[in-house]
């Protein structure tokens, strides 16, 4: 009956906002390059989310960056190139291999001094910063294993300080977060992290639903109280 799936439309119009407003360079458009041929799955966020991302780093002033999940370094290479001189980026990846083809895509983007690629699962990270006295965190990016999301959030505050900028991808889920039993893995933790966001006195927080190149998702922006 339609010509086009909305996908179809939805990653055309992607593609035309990415090329006329959003501009990756190449070392953004190596690392998903490079990121496909060895193999790793595209879920990487959007070019456009991003660029909001790099944006929302330099619009809080950020010097100190927490990202949990690093994939091949694209979110990672967003956020760095929106820090300033002298600021620091620390990425959480469980898998070596991800970890190894982040950190050749960091150096390539010329970032390697501002980024550290952590190896390990994230909430043993975690736990060696604050042991560490790392942060506090000036803006964290929370986009790993979906089942951890709400404990992500709780360390999020604790590595974090008043005002602090938290970014959560993939809250929306294909719509799962209203029907848990599409993803019984990951649909519970993204909704308990959701109720987290909503119900958390020292959390202020909004979500965003998106559709493009990554199906229908959405992130939650919120705020350290
Ligand atoms: N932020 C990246 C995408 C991350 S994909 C980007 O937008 O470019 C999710 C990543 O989290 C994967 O690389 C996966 O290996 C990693 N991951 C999954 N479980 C984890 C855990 N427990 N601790 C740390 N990383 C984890
Ligand atoms: C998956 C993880 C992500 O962070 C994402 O943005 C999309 C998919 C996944 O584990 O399937
Ligand atoms: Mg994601």
């Amino acid at each position: 009956m339609f010509e086009h799936q909305p996908t179809d439309r939805w990653i055309a119009v992607e593609n035309f906002l990415s090329d006329a407003v959003v501009h990756p360079d190449s070392s953004l458009r190596h690392a998903v390059a490079s990121a496909l041929a060895a193999g790793m799955p595209p879920i990487e966020v959007a070019p456009n989310a991003g660029k909001l991302l790099k944006l929302l780093v330099q619009l809080s002033g950020a010097r100190r960056v927490l990202e949990i999940g690093t994939l091949a370094g694209f979110s990672t290479i967003w956020m760095a190139q929106g820090l300033p001189d002298g600021g620091r980026l620390v990425t959480c990846e469980y898998l070596p291999k991800h970890a190894e083809v982040a950190r050749a895509n960091v150096d390539d983007a010329g970032l390697g001094h501002k980024v550290e690629i952590r190896v390990g699962a994230a909430l043993d990270t975690l736990q060696a910063l604050q042991d560490e006295g790392a942060g506090p965190f000036d803006f964290v990016f929370i986009d790993a294993d979906k089942e951890n999301n709400a404990y992500y959030l709780e360390w999020a505050i604790r590595l974090g300080r008043s005002g602090t900028t938290v970014v959560m991808d993939n809250v929306v889920w294909e719509g799962a977060v209203l029907d848990p039993g599409m993803d019984e893995v990951n649909a519970p933790g993204i909704i308990s992290a959701l109720e987290m966001l909503g119900g958390d006195p020292r959390l202020d927080a909004t979500v965003i639903q998106t559709v493009g190149s990554k199906g229908w998702d959405g992130f939650a922006l919120a705020r350290v109280r």
